[in-house]
């Protein structure tokens, strides 16, 4: 599961083939699917339907971040369209071991995501449970906003707790990613990136992705 993870997010949706086949060919590890319902956050992106046809356009791993309520509702439907990883966020979802039992029950990697103002200690008596934890780096909503730099010390806190727990549990890491910070990101502790607008809004995304691919294999 480790390694890097590009948003489609900040994609040419007219031409989501040859956006995928790109960062694919560019060696990125998985693609990252933002699902956002317009109520948990303040923007509408795609669904099921979308991830079902990126499915179909690559063999990648798909990890469906969902920013959506009512996530029950969805997961049998993104596990049908493929998705390979779901996670959900601890703000919402309160019956948060429920809900990550559904995901595992449909044999997916499950993570809880955290919001920039979430404390790690809210999400201790689900870590047993995850595959992942999604730190996000940014407000969730929108891509190419700026890495919040607090988000640091809650990867460097986490990556302890799993240490001394022994926990089988990665660390994911999404918004204002480039090639310029995710050495610190990973020195931190975190084994999982997402990026998204550094690679889209680039002048040559192979180009973007294979910088940060090198960043991340630096010791
Ligand atoms: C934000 C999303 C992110 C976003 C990352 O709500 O969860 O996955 O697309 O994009 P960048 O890399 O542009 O911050
Ligand atoms: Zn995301």
């Amino acid at each position: 599961m480790k390694g890097l993870y590009t948003s489609i997010l900040s994609a040419n949706f007219s031409n989501l083939e040859s956006e995928i086949k790109l960062v694919e060919s560019a060696g990125v590890q998985g693609i990252h699917c933002d699902i956002m319902d317009g109520h948990f956050v303040p923007n509408i992106s795609y669904g099921p339907m979308v991830v079902s046809a990126v499915n179909k356009i690559t063999e990648l791993p798909l990890d469906v971040h969902l920013m959506i309520d009512n996530c029950d509702l969805f997961i049998k439907e993104f596990a049908n369209a493929g998705a390979d990883y779901i996670s959900v966020h601890f703000e919402n979802n309160i019956h948060l071991h429920r809900t990550i039992s559904l995901i595992k029950s449909f044999n997916l990697k499950a993570g809880v995501a955290i919001n920039p103002s979430t404390t790690i200690t809210n999400i201790i008596e689900i870590l047993p449970f995850v595959d992942y934890v999604l730190i996000m780096s940014v407000n969730p909503g929108y891509g190419g906003q700026k890495f919040i730099e607090s988000s640091l010390e809650k990867i460097k806190a986490l990556r302890r707790l799993i240490i001394k727990n022994k926990y089988n549990c990665h660390i994911q890491v999404d918004g204002g990613i480039d090639a310029s910070n995710i050495r610190v990101i990973k020195n931190a502790g975190a084994d999982m990136f997402v990026a998204g607008a550094s690679i889209y809004r680039a002048k040559d995304k192979i180009k973007a992705t294979k910088l940060i691919l090198k960043e991340i294999s630096k010791k």
